[in-house]
Protein backbone atom coordinates (compact mmCIF):
# COMPACT_ATOMS: atom_id res chain seq x y z
CA UNK A 1 0.00 0.00 0.00
CA UNK A 2 2.62 1.93 0.44
CA UNK A 3 4.41 2.68 -3.03
CA UNK A 4 0.45 4.14 -4.36
CA UNK A 5 0.38 6.60 -1.52
CA UNK A 6 4.07 7.99 -1.87
CA UNK A 7 3.28 7.99 -5.47
CA UNK A 8 -0.23 9.86 -4.92
CA UNK A 9 1.71 12.14 -3.00
CA UNK A 10 4.65 12.68 -5.55
CA UNK A 11 2.19 14.05 -7.83
CA UNK A 12 0.46 16.43 -5.90
CA UNK A 13 3.16 17.94 -4.25
CA UNK A 14 4.36 18.47 -7.88
CA UNK A 15 0.67 20.50 -8.37
CA UNK A 16 1.55 22.21 -5.62
CA UNK A 17 4.45 23.98 -6.44
CA UNK A 18 2.51 25.04 -9.60
CA UNK A 19 -0.48 26.78 -7.90
CA UNK A 20 1.62 27.99 -5.11
CA UNK A 21 3.61 31.07 -6.21
CA UNK A 22 5.95 33.35 -3.41
CA UNK A 23 3.62 35.97 -1.91
CA UNK A 24 5.42 39.54 -2.33
CA UNK A 25 6.89 38.61 1.20
CA UNK A 26 9.15 35.52 0.38
CA UNK A 27 6.59 33.01 1.77
CA UNK A 28 5.06 30.19 -0.08
CA UNK A 29 1.48 29.92 0.17
CA UNK A 30 0.73 26.17 0.08
CA UNK A 31 -2.68 25.11 -1.56
CA UNK A 32 -2.54 21.91 -0.07
CA UNK A 33 -0.28 19.48 2.60
CA UNK A 34 -0.03 21.48 5.49
CA UNK A 35 -0.85 21.09 8.83
CA UNK A 36 -3.12 22.17 11.51
CA UNK A 37 -2.43 24.44 14.12
CA UNK A 38 -4.80 24.56 17.48
CA UNK A 39 -4.78 27.66 19.37
CA UNK A 40 -5.75 28.94 22.65
CA UNK A 41 -7.41 32.24 22.28
CA UNK A 42 -8.10 33.05 26.04
CA UNK A 43 -10.30 32.56 28.94
CA UNK A 44 -13.24 33.78 30.19
CA UNK A 45 -16.21 34.03 33.45
CA UNK A 46 -18.87 32.20 33.26
CA UNK A 47 -21.80 33.39 35.19
CA UNK A 48 -21.74 30.47 38.03
CA UNK A 49 -18.16 31.23 38.39
CA UNK A 50 -16.61 28.28 36.19
CA UNK A 51 -14.58 29.09 33.46
CA UNK A 52 -14.12 28.94 29.69
CA UNK A 53 -11.48 27.91 27.81
CA UNK A 54 -11.98 28.92 24.42
CA UNK A 55 -10.22 27.72 21.35
CA UNK A 56 -9.26 28.30 17.62
CA UNK A 57 -7.35 26.98 15.00
CA UNK A 58 -5.07 28.20 11.78
CA UNK A 59 -5.25 25.51 8.91
CA UNK A 60 -2.07 26.26 6.77
CA UNK A 61 -3.30 25.51 3.71
CA UNK A 62 -5.05 27.97 1.46
CA UNK A 63 -7.30 25.14 -0.07
CA UNK A 64 -7.37 22.27 1.80
CA UNK A 65 -10.05 21.53 4.25
CA UNK A 66 -8.67 18.53 7.12
CA UNK A 67 -10.74 15.95 9.03
CA UNK A 68 -8.58 14.70 11.75
CA UNK A 69 -10.82 12.24 13.97
CA UNK A 70 -11.55 12.44 17.69
CA UNK A 71 -8.60 10.20 19.05
CA UNK A 72 -4.75 10.65 19.60
CA UNK A 73 -4.49 12.66 16.82
CA UNK A 74 -6.90 15.39 17.94
CA UNK A 75 -7.03 15.35 22.21
CA UNK A 76 -7.25 16.57 25.29
CA UNK A 77 -5.49 16.17 27.87
CA UNK A 78 -6.35 15.78 31.27
CA UNK A 79 -10.36 15.44 31.36
CA UNK A 80 -10.54 12.54 28.41
CA UNK A 81 -9.67 13.03 24.40
CA UNK A 82 -13.21 14.02 23.29
CA UNK A 83 -14.39 17.86 24.74
CA UNK A 84 -16.00 19.01 21.90
CA UNK A 85 -13.54 20.09 19.50
CA UNK A 86 -13.95 19.82 15.98
CA UNK A 87 -12.49 17.52 13.39
CA UNK A 88 -13.40 19.27 10.39
CA UNK A 89 -10.71 21.82 9.64
CA UNK A 90 -11.77 24.61 7.38
CA UNK A 91 -9.19 26.95 5.56
CA UNK A 92 -6.60 29.51 7.27
CA UNK A 93 -7.58 31.19 10.74
CA UNK A 94 -10.66 30.28 12.48
CA UNK A 95 -10.90 32.24 16.12
CA UNK A 96 -12.86 31.13 18.49
CA UNK A 97 -14.74 28.31 16.91
CA UNK A 98 -15.17 26.57 20.73
CA UNK A 99 -15.28 26.52 24.48
CA UNK A 100 -14.32 24.24 27.19
CA UNK A 101 -16.11 24.77 30.26
CA UNK A 102 -13.92 24.04 33.75
CA UNK A 103 -14.91 24.53 37.47
CA UNK A 104 -14.12 27.25 38.84
CA UNK A 105 -11.01 25.35 41.23
CA UNK A 106 -9.00 24.71 37.87
CA UNK A 107 -6.19 25.88 39.35
CA UNK A 108 -2.98 26.83 37.46
CA UNK A 109 -2.49 23.26 35.77
CA UNK A 110 -2.61 23.76 31.90
CA UNK A 111 -5.51 22.32 29.60
CA UNK A 112 -3.63 20.90 26.37
CA UNK A 113 -5.24 20.25 23.08
CA UNK A 114 -3.10 18.33 20.44
CA UNK A 115 -3.70 18.15 17.01
CA UNK A 116 -1.34 15.85 14.82
CA UNK A 117 -1.81 15.74 11.02
CA UNK A 118 1.28 14.42 8.70
CA UNK A 119 3.56 13.60 11.56
CA UNK A 120 3.44 17.28 12.38
CA UNK A 121 2.64 17.39 16.54
CA UNK A 122 1.22 20.87 17.44
CA UNK A 123 0.25 21.46 21.08
CA UNK A 124 -2.34 24.83 22.08
CA UNK A 125 -1.94 25.23 26.47
CA UNK A 126 -4.67 26.54 27.77
CA UNK A 127 -3.91 28.23 31.05
CA UNK A 128 -5.64 30.87 33.56
CA UNK A 129 -3.05 33.39 33.32
CA UNK A 130 -4.53 37.05 33.31
CA UNK A 131 -3.21 38.68 30.38
CA UNK A 132 -5.79 35.90 28.36
CA UNK A 133 -8.90 37.33 30.01
CA UNK A 134 -11.17 37.70 27.14
CA UNK A 135 -13.64 40.46 26.94
CA UNK A 136 -16.19 42.09 24.74
CA UNK A 137 -12.74 44.00 23.33
CA UNK A 138 -11.07 41.36 22.05
CA UNK A 139 -13.75 39.72 20.68
CA UNK A 140 -14.77 43.25 18.90
CA UNK A 141 -11.10 43.94 17.40
CA UNK A 142 -10.85 40.39 16.22
CA UNK A 143 -14.05 40.05 14.57
CA UNK A 144 -14.61 43.52 13.33
CA UNK A 145 -17.45 44.39 15.47
CA UNK A 146 -19.78 47.50 15.66
CA UNK A 147 -19.63 49.86 18.20
CA UNK A 148 -17.01 51.52 20.70
CA UNK A 149 -14.43 49.38 21.23
CA UNK A 150 -15.16 47.99 24.54
CA UNK A 151 -18.69 49.01 24.84
CA UNK A 152 -21.24 46.61 26.81
CA UNK A 153 -22.65 43.74 24.84
CA UNK A 154 -24.32 40.22 25.73
CA UNK A 155 -23.84 37.81 23.84
CA UNK A 156 -27.00 36.25 21.48
CA UNK A 157 -28.59 33.18 22.73
CA UNK A 158 -29.40 30.48 20.31
CA UNK A 159 -32.00 27.41 20.56
CA UNK A 160 -32.56 24.44 17.92
CA UNK A 161 -35.91 24.48 17.09
CA UNK A 162 -36.64 20.70 16.84
CA UNK A 163 -34.31 17.52 17.94
CA UNK A 164 -30.92 17.91 18.39
CA UNK A 165 -30.77 14.43 16.39
CA UNK A 166 -32.35 13.93 13.31
CA UNK A 167 -31.79 11.66 10.36
CA UNK A 168 -31.83 12.25 6.30
CA UNK A 169 -30.84 10.84 3.47
CA UNK A 170 -29.01 11.48 0.51
CA UNK A 171 -30.47 14.19 -1.42
CA UNK A 172 -33.13 15.10 0.12
CA UNK A 173 -33.75 18.42 2.21
CA UNK A 174 -33.04 18.28 6.16
CA UNK A 175 -34.59 21.96 7.32
CA UNK A 176 -32.19 23.98 10.47
CA UNK A 177 -34.42 26.24 12.12
CA UNK A 178 -32.95 28.28 14.97
CA UNK A 179 -34.46 30.94 17.01
CA UNK A 180 -32.11 33.76 18.10
CA UNK A 181 -32.46 36.54 20.80
CA UNK A 182 -30.50 39.47 21.30
CA UNK A 183 -29.41 42.95 23.38
CA UNK A 184 -29.68 44.53 20.08
CA UNK A 185 -25.95 46.40 21.17
CA UNK A 186 -23.92 47.80 20.06
CA UNK A 187 -25.80 50.28 18.17
CA UNK A 188 -24.33 51.37 14.71
CA UNK A 189 -22.43 54.16 14.80
CA UNK A 190 -22.30 56.97 12.64
CA UNK A 191 -18.86 58.13 11.01
CA UNK A 192 -17.34 54.66 12.13
CA UNK A 193 -17.92 53.86 8.22
CA UNK A 194 -18.74 50.28 6.47
CA UNK A 195 -16.62 47.18 7.85
CA UNK A 196 -13.57 47.44 5.50
CA UNK A 197 -14.91 44.40 2.79
CA UNK A 198 -12.19 42.47 1.60
CA UNK A 199 -11.26 42.08 -1.96
CA UNK A 200 -9.50 39.23 -3.89
CA UNK A 201 -6.03 39.83 -5.14
CA UNK A 202 -4.11 38.71 -7.69
CA UNK A 203 -3.40 34.96 -6.73
CA UNK A 204 -6.51 34.42 -5.60
CA UNK A 205 -5.88 35.61 -1.28
CA UNK A 206 -8.44 37.67 0.74
CA UNK A 207 -7.27 40.70 1.56
CA UNK A 208 -8.78 43.95 4.01
CA UNK A 209 -8.19 46.96 3.00
CA UNK A 210 -6.86 48.95 6.01
CA UNK A 211 -8.62 51.78 7.69
CA UNK A 212 -7.50 55.39 6.78
CA UNK A 213 -7.40 57.92 9.91
CA UNK A 214 -11.11 58.98 9.31
CA UNK A 215 -11.76 55.57 9.81
CA UNK A 216 -12.62 54.93 5.91
CA UNK A 217 -11.76 51.94 4.00
CA UNK A 218 -8.94 52.79 1.73
CA UNK A 219 -6.59 51.05 -0.61
CA UNK A 220 -3.86 49.18 1.39
CA UNK A 221 -1.02 47.01 1.32
CA UNK A 222 -1.56 43.15 1.03
CA UNK A 223 -3.03 42.39 4.70
CA UNK A 224 -4.18 38.95 5.74
CA UNK A 225 -5.96 38.60 8.89
CA UNK A 226 -8.51 36.34 10.47
CA UNK A 227 -11.20 38.75 9.55
CA UNK A 228 -10.71 37.79 5.87
CA UNK A 229 -10.41 33.82 6.58
CA UNK A 230 -13.12 33.57 8.89
CA UNK A 231 -15.65 31.22 7.73
CA UNK A 232 -18.03 32.27 10.70
CA UNK A 233 -18.48 36.12 9.91
CA UNK A 234 -21.83 38.19 8.89
CA UNK A 235 -22.51 39.23 5.65
CA UNK A 236 -21.64 43.21 5.62
CA UNK A 237 -26.12 43.70 5.12
CA UNK A 238 -26.46 41.44 8.40
CA UNK A 239 -26.71 43.23 11.72
CA UNK A 240 -27.78 39.74 13.34
CA UNK A 241 -27.80 36.41 12.07
CA UNK A 242 -26.66 32.95 11.94
CA UNK A 243 -23.72 31.18 9.96
CA UNK A 244 -24.08 27.08 9.53
CA UNK A 245 -20.55 25.26 9.27
CA UNK A 246 -19.68 21.42 9.46
CA UNK A 247 -18.40 21.00 12.51
CA UNK A 248 -17.48 17.25 12.34
CA UNK A 249 -17.95 15.22 9.28
CA UNK A 250 -16.83 15.45 5.09
CA UNK A 251 -17.96 19.32 4.42
CA UNK A 252 -17.61 18.16 1.18
CA UNK A 253 -20.61 16.51 1.16
CA UNK A 254 -22.96 18.82 2.85
CA UNK A 255 -24.32 22.21 1.32
CA UNK A 256 -26.37 24.34 2.88
CA UNK A 257 -29.09 26.58 1.30
CA UNK A 258 -28.01 29.57 2.64
CA UNK A 259 -25.38 29.39 5.05
CA UNK A 260 -25.54 32.99 6.61
CA UNK A 261 -29.03 33.49 7.23
CA UNK A 262 -29.96 36.91 9.17
CA UNK A 263 -32.55 36.71 12.08
CA UNK A 264 -35.88 38.21 11.26
CA UNK A 265 -38.48 38.34 13.65
CA UNK A 266 -36.12 35.74 16.14
CA UNK A 267 -35.87 33.40 13.82
CA UNK A 268 -33.49 31.69 11.12
CA UNK A 269 -33.93 29.03 8.99
CA UNK A 270 -32.15 27.09 6.30
CA UNK A 271 -31.57 23.98 4.32
CA UNK A 272 -28.84 21.73 4.43
CA UNK A 273 -28.36 18.69 1.79
CA UNK A 274 -25.96 15.79 1.83
CA UNK A 275 -24.14 13.60 -1.10
CA UNK A 276 -22.98 10.98 1.05
CA UNK A 277 -24.26 8.99 3.49
CA UNK A 278 -22.12 9.30 7.46
CA UNK A 279 -22.49 11.39 10.63
CA UNK A 280 -22.57 14.34 10.51
CA UNK A 281 -22.55 17.15 13.70
CA UNK A 282 -23.44 20.45 11.69
CA UNK A 283 -23.20 23.40 14.19
CA UNK A 284 -25.37 27.19 13.83
CA UNK A 285 -23.39 30.18 15.43
CA UNK A 286 -25.59 33.46 16.13
CA UNK A 287 -23.41 36.16 15.59
CA UNK A 288 -24.16 39.61 16.25
CA UNK A 289 -20.85 40.90 15.01
CA UNK A 290 -19.31 40.31 18.58
CA UNK A 291 -20.10 37.10 20.06
CA UNK A 292 -20.37 33.79 17.94
CA UNK A 293 -22.70 31.52 19.86
CA UNK A 294 -23.14 28.11 18.66
CA UNK A 295 -25.63 25.08 18.78
CA UNK A 296 -25.17 21.85 17.12
CA UNK A 297 -27.44 19.37 15.38
CA UNK A 298 -26.07 15.26 15.05
CA UNK A 299 -27.29 14.10 12.03
CA UNK A 300 -27.34 10.71 10.27
CA UNK A 301 -27.43 10.47 7.08
CA UNK A 302 -28.83 7.21 4.76
CA UNK A 303 -27.59 6.53 1.35
CA UNK A 304 -32.08 7.00 0.68
CA UNK A 305 -33.77 6.55 -2.53
CA UNK A 306 -34.04 9.64 -3.99
CA UNK A 307 -38.09 9.67 -4.15
CA UNK A 308 -38.00 13.78 -3.77
CA UNK A 309 -36.27 14.13 -7.49
CA UNK A 310 -39.13 12.35 -9.15
CA UNK A 311 -38.39 9.83 -11.56
CA UNK A 312 -34.48 10.22 -10.43
CA UNK A 313 -34.85 6.72 -8.73
CA UNK A 314 -35.60 4.84 -11.96
CA UNK A 315 -32.70 6.16 -13.56
CA UNK A 316 -30.32 3.39 -14.22
CA UNK A 317 -26.66 4.15 -15.73
CA UNK A 318 -25.89 2.93 -18.56
CA UNK A 319 -22.62 0.77 -18.94
CA UNK A 320 -21.76 1.09 -22.40
CA UNK A 321 -22.24 4.61 -22.61
CA UNK A 322 -19.62 4.73 -19.64
CA UNK A 323 -17.06 2.44 -21.44
CA UNK A 324 -17.50 3.90 -24.75
CA UNK A 325 -17.90 7.93 -23.93
CA UNK A 326 -17.12 8.63 -20.31
CA UNK A 327 -14.07 6.71 -19.92
CA UNK A 328 -12.00 8.38 -22.74
CA UNK A 329 -12.76 11.49 -20.76
CA UNK A 330 -10.45 10.21 -17.77
CA UNK A 331 -7.80 9.73 -19.91
CA UNK A 332 -7.95 12.90 -22.15
CA UNK A 333 -4.91 15.38 -21.17
CA UNK A 334 -6.60 19.01 -20.75
CA UNK A 335 -4.17 21.80 -20.40
CA UNK A 336 -2.34 22.71 -17.11
CA UNK A 337 -3.80 19.43 -15.18
CA UNK A 338 -2.68 15.49 -15.19
CA UNK A 339 -4.91 13.23 -16.91
CA UNK A 340 -7.02 11.67 -13.96
CA UNK A 341 -6.26 8.09 -14.50
CA UNK A 342 -2.47 9.65 -13.35
CA UNK A 343 -4.02 9.94 -9.76
CA UNK A 344 -6.90 7.59 -10.25
CA UNK A 345 -4.93 4.85 -10.90
CA UNK A 346 -4.18 4.39 -7.43
CA UNK A 347 -6.22 6.60 -5.46
CA UNK A 348 -10.21 6.56 -4.93
CA UNK A 349 -12.26 6.54 -6.96
CA UNK A 350 -9.67 4.20 -8.48
CA UNK A 351 -9.34 3.58 -11.85
CA UNK A 352 -7.66 0.81 -13.44
CA UNK A 353 -4.16 0.52 -14.42
CA UNK A 354 -4.14 0.45 -18.28
CA UNK A 355 -2.43 -2.86 -19.24
CA UNK A 356 1.16 -2.71 -20.85
CA UNK A 357 1.39 -0.55 -24.43
CA UNK A 358 -2.75 -0.39 -24.22
CA UNK A 359 -4.37 3.25 -25.11
CA UNK A 360 -7.55 2.12 -23.36
CA UNK A 361 -9.74 -0.33 -21.13
CA UNK A 362 -10.39 -3.79 -21.65
CA UNK A 363 -13.94 -5.15 -20.50
CA UNK A 364 -12.86 -6.31 -17.30
CA UNK A 365 -11.10 -3.63 -16.39
CA UNK A 366 -14.39 -1.43 -17.60
CA UNK A 367 -16.38 -2.89 -15.64
CA UNK A 368 -14.25 -2.44 -12.27
CA UNK A 369 -14.38 1.15 -13.50
CA UNK A 370 -17.69 1.09 -14.01
CA UNK A 371 -18.47 -0.36 -10.40
CA UNK A 372 -16.42 2.38 -8.55
CA UNK A 373 -17.03 5.44 -10.34
CA UNK A 374 -20.94 4.65 -10.21
CA UNK A 375 -20.62 5.52 -6.38
CA UNK A 376 -19.58 9.06 -6.90
CA UNK A 377 -22.99 9.99 -8.88
CA UNK A 378 -26.25 9.99 -7.70
CA UNK A 379 -28.44 8.85 -10.47
CA UNK A 380 -30.79 11.44 -12.16
CA UNK A 381 -28.83 14.22 -10.02
CA UNK A 382 -25.62 15.64 -11.63
CA UNK A 383 -25.82 18.45 -9.26
CA UNK A 384 -25.84 15.90 -6.13
CA UNK A 385 -22.45 14.19 -8.01
CA UNK A 386 -19.33 14.63 -7.08
CA UNK A 387 -18.17 12.95 -10.36
CA UNK A 388 -19.55 16.39 -11.63
CA UNK A 389 -18.62 18.61 -9.04
CA UNK A 390 -15.46 17.90 -8.41
CA UNK A 391 -13.79 18.80 -11.32
CA UNK A 392 -15.68 21.59 -11.61
CA UNK A 393 -14.91 24.87 -10.93
CA UNK A 394 -16.67 26.44 -8.12
CA UNK A 395 -17.60 29.74 -9.94
CA UNK A 396 -19.60 27.10 -12.11
CA UNK A 397 -21.30 25.49 -9.51
CA UNK A 398 -18.49 22.86 -8.49
CA UNK A 399 -17.68 22.18 -5.14
CA UNK A 400 -14.84 24.22 -3.13
CA UNK A 401 -11.84 21.48 -3.72
CA UNK A 402 -10.65 18.83 -5.69
CA UNK A 403 -7.00 17.76 -4.98
CA UNK A 404 -6.67 16.99 -8.52
CA UNK A 405 -7.66 20.26 -9.86
CA UNK A 406 -10.76 22.26 -11.66
CA UNK A 407 -11.05 20.61 -15.30
CA UNK A 408 -13.83 22.45 -16.17
CA UNK A 409 -14.50 26.12 -15.99
CA UNK A 410 -18.48 25.44 -17.14
CA UNK A 411 -21.41 23.21 -16.84
CA UNK A 412 -21.45 23.76 -20.87
CA UNK A 413 -18.03 22.39 -21.61
CA UNK A 414 -18.76 19.39 -24.05
CA UNK A 415 -16.87 16.82 -21.44
CA UNK A 416 -18.55 18.00 -18.68
CA UNK A 417 -22.17 17.54 -20.50
CA UNK A 418 -21.47 14.01 -21.40
CA UNK A 419 -20.54 13.31 -17.83
CA UNK A 420 -24.30 14.35 -16.89
CA UNK A 421 -25.80 12.92 -20.07
CA UNK A 422 -24.26 9.11 -17.71
CA UNK A 423 -25.46 10.38 -14.83
CA UNK A 424 -29.19 11.02 -16.33
CA UNK A 425 -29.23 7.75 -18.08
CA UNK A 426 -28.20 8.50 -21.33
CA UNK A 427 -27.91 5.16 -23.41
C1 LIG B 1 -3.30 15.42 -9.50
C2 LIG B 1 -4.03 14.23 -9.12
C3 LIG B 1 -5.47 14.11 -9.55
C4 LIG B 1 -6.01 14.28 -10.81
C5 LIG B 1 -5.30 14.66 -12.08
C6 LIG B 1 -7.42 14.02 -10.68
N1 LIG B 1 -7.73 13.73 -9.38
FE1 LIG B 1 -9.59 13.39 -8.65
N2 LIG B 1 -8.83 13.28 -6.76
C7 LIG B 1 -7.50 13.32 -6.44
C8 LIG B 1 -7.35 13.20 -5.00
C9 LIG B 1 -6.05 13.22 -4.22
C10 LIG B 1 -8.65 13.05 -4.47
C11 LIG B 1 -9.07 12.91 -2.99
C12 LIG B 1 -9.01 14.26 -2.32
C13 LIG B 1 -10.05 15.21 -2.83
O1 LIG B 1 -11.24 14.89 -2.79
O2 LIG B 1 -9.70 16.31 -3.30
C14 LIG B 1 -9.55 13.10 -5.61
C15 LIG B 1 -10.92 12.97 -5.51
C16 LIG B 1 -11.77 12.85 -6.59
C17 LIG B 1 -13.19 12.59 -6.50
C18 LIG B 1 -14.00 12.48 -5.20
C19 LIG B 1 -13.92 11.11 -4.61
C20 LIG B 1 -14.70 11.02 -3.32
O3 LIG B 1 -15.21 9.93 -3.05
O4 LIG B 1 -14.81 12.02 -2.60
C21 LIG B 1 -13.68 12.55 -7.76
C22 LIG B 1 -15.12 12.30 -8.18
C23 LIG B 1 -12.57 12.80 -8.64
N3 LIG B 1 -11.43 12.97 -7.90
C24 LIG B 1 -12.68 12.83 -10.03
C25 LIG B 1 -11.63 13.17 -10.88
C26 LIG B 1 -11.78 13.33 -12.32
C27 LIG B 1 -13.06 13.10 -13.09
C28 LIG B 1 -10.57 13.72 -12.78
C29 LIG B 1 -10.20 14.10 -14.20
C30 LIG B 1 -11.08 15.06 -14.85
C31 LIG B 1 -9.65 13.77 -11.65
N4 LIG B 1 -10.34 13.44 -10.52
C32 LIG B 1 -8.31 14.11 -11.74
C33 LIG B 1 -6.45 13.51 -7.30
C34 LIG B 1 -6.57 13.76 -8.66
Amino acid sequence: MLRPISRLLGILTGVMLLVSPATPFGQIRYAVGQNVVPVFEGWERNPDGSLNFVFGYMNRNYEEQLDIPVGPDNAFEPGGVDQGQPTHFYTRRQQFVFKVRVPKDWGKKDLVWTLNIRGKPEKAFASLLPIWELDTGVYQENRGGPGELGEYDDPPTIKLVGDARRTASVGSNLSLTVEVTDDGRPLPREGRGAPPQPVRDSDGALITPVRGGNGNAVPGPRRESPLTQAVVKLDPSMRLGVIWVVYRGDARSVTFDPMKVAVTNGRAATVARFTAPGSYVLRGYADDGIYPVPVDVNVTVSSGTLSTAGTASDVSLDYEFFKTKVQPIFLEKRPGHARCVVCHETGTPRLQPLSEGATTWNEEQSQKNFEAWKRVVVPGNPSMSKLLLHPLAAEAGGDRFHAGGKHWTSQSDPEWRTLADWVNGAK
